[in-house]
């Protein structure tokens, strides 16, 4: 199972000024966190609540789908491309480059056992889209269309694209290239599939963005991959049952909540800094900086009384990080909480041959390349300590299916007790931004003409 060590948190080696006394804190607060876990499996079914993801790990239906589907597509497709934004991409990127070999994409077929590449676009650069769009041998490509609202600008815009280069290059055959993950009913997605036969996937009622890598949305494109996606779930059953403990002292997402959110509250610890030393645990940097910022980054309580929580998420990779931002966690502003997370058994063990004799380098020959990545979280650690910096240390004994399963649903369950602790609603999908209204005026979205009148003068008066 995957462990916390929070030493690295506590007043005996930080000071009363920067660290918590943690046995005391969680004697505090152990009635409080065993009322929340509590509460949240009781609410976990109740329509409206978004806590639906805490299902996933159980939901055979979406699993028997996705695997029926990606059976039938075996060998046809060279490419999946993923089109979405947010949350219907950050928990695919994080995943498959956690499980995927490294360089997937410009592995060969036999490399890849016969799954095809895979891309995310996430974003509507229009170079970077185009310059894939003519890479891709588009008849050899399935397009993933993945919006729960089903009119994401971005999203919808990339589709259009898409669906027009196919229809030019394949003829009415283009449908069986497009597959849409999208809500059951509503949204001009759904619409469209349904007119244009599409094969179509659900994001479940009650699950938001940033909490649906386990449905379709993730689970779609893992298993079209070859990813084993039922170890994925046995690790998400597993960190379940051990995080419906409600005794603090057992359970490591409600520790996390609690020693990040006091580490806020009481000691002005406001940024949360995320730090796998991993490069293949870097999109789920990524993925937990929208979920922790978007859960939690909220103006008003659950009793509706306004408010303005919200620690401000910050990524940064062992060991390519240390030779950025260390500097800045160690003599800047007392103001971090760092997140180590440190994988207990790398895939490969890369000796470093012995073939300089310089002081200055010698040393590193005959040693391995985990030896070095080991040594450099661990003294980055102490580092971190003689500055009187605060850690936690999250421990995964290996990348694999079972074990980011485990992380990724404990980092959800971690987020969902923050948000109780703060107050707020933290699993709530807020249909749309202030910004995105704009866009969409902007754009000349029918209904939004005063929102672009308004927007306009703004920008001149900026
Ligand atoms: O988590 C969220 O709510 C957002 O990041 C959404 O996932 C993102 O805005 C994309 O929305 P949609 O899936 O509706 O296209």
């Amino acid at each position: 199972m995957i462990e916390l060590d929070f030493r690295g948190a506590d007043s005996k080696f930080l000071g009363n000024e920067n660290g918590l006394d943690i046995a005391q804190e969680f004697e505090n607060y152990k009635d409080r966190i065993a009322e929340i876990i509590t509460n949240l499996y009781k609410n976990k079914d109740a329509d409206g609540e978004g806590l639906r993801w805490m299902d996933l790990g159980y939901s055979q239906e979406t699993s028997w789908y996705v695997k029926e589907y990606a059976a039938l597509v075996e060998n046809r497709f060279d490419n999946i491309l993923v089109l979405g934004i947010g949350g219907s991409a950050l928990g695919g990127l994080a995943v498959t480059n956690a499980l995927l070999t490294p360089y997937w994409n410009m592995l060969s077929k036999e490399e890849r056992n016969g799954y095809p590449r895979i891309f995310f676009l996430d974003n509507i650069d229009p170079d970077e889209m185009n310059a894939l769009l003519n890479i891709l041998n588009l008849s050899k490509t399935l397009v993933n269309v993945i919006t729960k609202s089903g009119d994401t600008a971005e999203t919808m815009a990339q589709y259009m694209v898409l669906k027009d280069r196919l229809e030019q290059e394949l003829g009415d055959d283009y449908r069986k290239n497009i597959i849409v993950t999208t809500d059951k009913k509503t949204g001009i997605l759904r619409q469209i599939s349904e007119q244009e036969g599409y094969k179509a996937f659900v994001v479940p009622d009650d699950v938001g963005g940033r909490f649906s890598v386990f449905t379709a949305v993730g689970l779609l494109p893992f298993a079209l991959t070859g990813i084993d996606i039922d170890k994925i779930t046995s690790g998400i059953k597993d960190m379940d049952s051990a995080l419906q403990n409600p005794n603090i002292y057992e359970n490591i997402s409600a520790q996390n909540a609690l020693i990040h959110y006091l580490m806020d509250t009481k000691l002005g610890k406001n940024i949360t800094v995320m730090m796998p030393y991993s490069q293949k645990l870097k999109y789920v940097a990524d993925w937990f900086i929208q979920l922790w910022a978007e859960s939690l980054g909220k103006n008003q309580k659950l009793d509706g009384s306004p408010t303005c929580t919200g620690p401000t998420p910050v990524k940064a990779i062992g060991a390519t990080d240390q030779h950025t931002q260390i500097q800045l966690f160690n003599q800047g502003p007392n103001n971090k909480i760092i997140n180590f997370i440190r994988v207990g058994e790398f895939e490969t063990t890369l000796n470093i041959p012995q073939i300089f004799q310089y002081t200055g380098i010698g040393y590193l020959g005959g040693k391995t390349i985990n030896e070095l990545i080991n040594a450099e979280a661990d003294s980055t650690l102490v580092s971190l300590i003689d500055y009187s910096r605060p850690t936690v240390t999250i421990k995964i004994p290996k990348i694999d299916g079972y074990h980011i399963g485990q992380l990724l649903y404990m980092l959800e369950m971690q987020t969902a007790i923050a948000g109780a602790l703060y107050n707020v609603n933290a699993c709530e999908q807020q249909s749309g931004s202030q910004a995105r209204n704009y866009t969409y005026a902007l754009m000349g979205r029918k209904g939004y003409e005063e929102s672009a009148k308004a927007l306009r003068e703004k920008m001149l008066t900026v």
